[in-house]
């Protein structure tokens, strides 16, 4: 191969390596959840459809709110308390709409999800989703 084949082989392929983690970054740094399939038919409005998701917003949240029932210790005592850490943001964030407008039942989760705006949904959905699920067998 010529030196200057070469260079020109070489650029062009640290140009696409650039750009494959251009867009790699961008999957996992778009926290808006717009085109997930879980997000359609939800009609949410614009500032929650475009809205990207906060993770130490959701932590703070998630240590008010949510760790009392989904955290360790009470994910051992009940066994019908679902671990949600390490679910699929767009799956959880769903569930949280739908305990809110009824569409899913259960008592506890609805007042919870009652006092969330849709947001708040976003941030704590994607602060779940960035955690290890537990190995509650230790
Ligand atoms: C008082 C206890 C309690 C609190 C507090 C609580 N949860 Fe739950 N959560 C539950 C229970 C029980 C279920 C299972 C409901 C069912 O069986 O449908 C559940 C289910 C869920 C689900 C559905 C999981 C799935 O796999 O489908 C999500 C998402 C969720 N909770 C998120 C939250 C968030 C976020 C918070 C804090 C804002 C929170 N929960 C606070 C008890 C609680």
């Amino acid at each position: 191969m010529s030196n200057s084949l070469l260079k020109q082989v070489l650029a062009t392929s640290l140009i696409w390596a650039t750009s494959v983690s251009i867009s790699l970054a961008q999957a996992e740094t778009d926290t808006s959840f717009k085109d997930t399939l879980a997000v359609k038919g939800l009609k949410l409005e614009a500032n929650a459809l475009n809205y990207q998701a906060d993770a130490s917003k959701g932590e703070a949240l998630a240590n008010q709110r949510c760790i009392a029932c989904h955290g360790d210790a009470m994910l051992k005592m009940m066994t019908t308390y679902p671990d949600i850490k390490g679910q699929k943001a767009a799956y959880l964030f769903k569930q949280l709409v739908d305990f809110k407008r009824g569409d899913r039942s259960d008592p506890l989760m609805q007042a919870q999800a009652g006092m969330l705006s849709e947001t708040e949904m976003k941030d704590v959905a994607y602060y779940y989703s960035t955690q290890t699920a537990s190995d509650l067998s230790k």
